[in-house]
């Protein structure tokens, strides 16, 4: 055992990695938007099933976590941009093209989806409230029905890719803690600090 951990640090360090771990904001970040796309995708395609009364109040949270979630992603986009807040990928050349790339096509995705829920919201003609404690009525009233269909279709396929990718990522952080027994899961965890 003691071999195998000789051999990972050896590793790790060969690869460029200096054993610094993602600091804690990025940490919180990364949760609160994993936690908070996985409840709104199950909100988004159970809440059919409910009585009436019960769909409408999983909208209204679907809304106001919605307005929480574009809130930790605003959030983590800035914190990742100020400098001294990025990591070095600990993968090889390739590997680290793929990751950064899924990376960055999660962000984008879920900078499109937001804009979209409140773009949806607003052209129903309803504004996007938080929790009741604010209300944004939008630049604009309700739109026509192709409008709205486009911004509802769009908004339900994103969800499904978001999910999808979001998945795969996991599943790829879950083979390196797993199989490669490397750093890349334990230094997005809060354990590990
Ligand atoms: C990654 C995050 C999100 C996911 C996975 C997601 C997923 C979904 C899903 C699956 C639906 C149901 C679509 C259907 O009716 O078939 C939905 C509806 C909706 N979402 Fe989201 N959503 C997300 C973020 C947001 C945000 C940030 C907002 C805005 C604040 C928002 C606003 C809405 C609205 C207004 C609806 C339509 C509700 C209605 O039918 O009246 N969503 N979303
Ligand atoms: C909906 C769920 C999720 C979303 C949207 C998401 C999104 C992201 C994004 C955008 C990054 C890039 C961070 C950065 O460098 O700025 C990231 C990193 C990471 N995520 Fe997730 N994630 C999700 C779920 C998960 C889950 C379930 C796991 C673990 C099983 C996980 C493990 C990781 C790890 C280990 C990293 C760091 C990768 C590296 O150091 O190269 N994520 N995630």
């Amino acid at each position: 055992m003691a071999d195998r951990d000789a051999f990972d640090t050896a590793n790790r360090i060969a690869a460029g990695d200096v054993g610094r771990n993602y600091d804690d904001v990025a940490v919180g970040l990364h949760w609160a938007t994993a936690i908070l796309v996985v409840i709104q995708f199950l909100l988004g395609v159970t809440w059919d099933y409910f009585p009436e009364a019960t769909t409408r109040e999983m909208q209204g949270l679907h809304i106001s976590l919605g307005v929480a979630l574009t809130a930790v992603i605003i959030a983590r986009i800035v914190w990742r941009l100020m400098p001294g807040h990025q990591r070095p990928a600990i993968v090889s050349a390739w590997v680290k093209l793929a990751s950064k790339s899924v990376h960055y096509l999660l962000y984008v995705l879920l900078v499109i989806q937001a804009g979209l829920g409140f773009a949806w919201r607003w052209a129903q003609g309803h504004a996007v409230s938080f929790f009741g404690l604010f209300a944004s009525p939008g630049p604009y009233g309700k739109l026509e029905r192709p409008t709205r269909h486009l911004i509802a279709e769009s908004h339900q396929y994103i969800a499904w890719a978001i999910v999808i990718i979001a998945l795969g990522h996991a599943l790829a952080a879950l083979y390196h803690h797993y199989k490669l027994h490397d750093r890349v899961l334990g230094r997005m965890l809060p354990a590990a600090r």
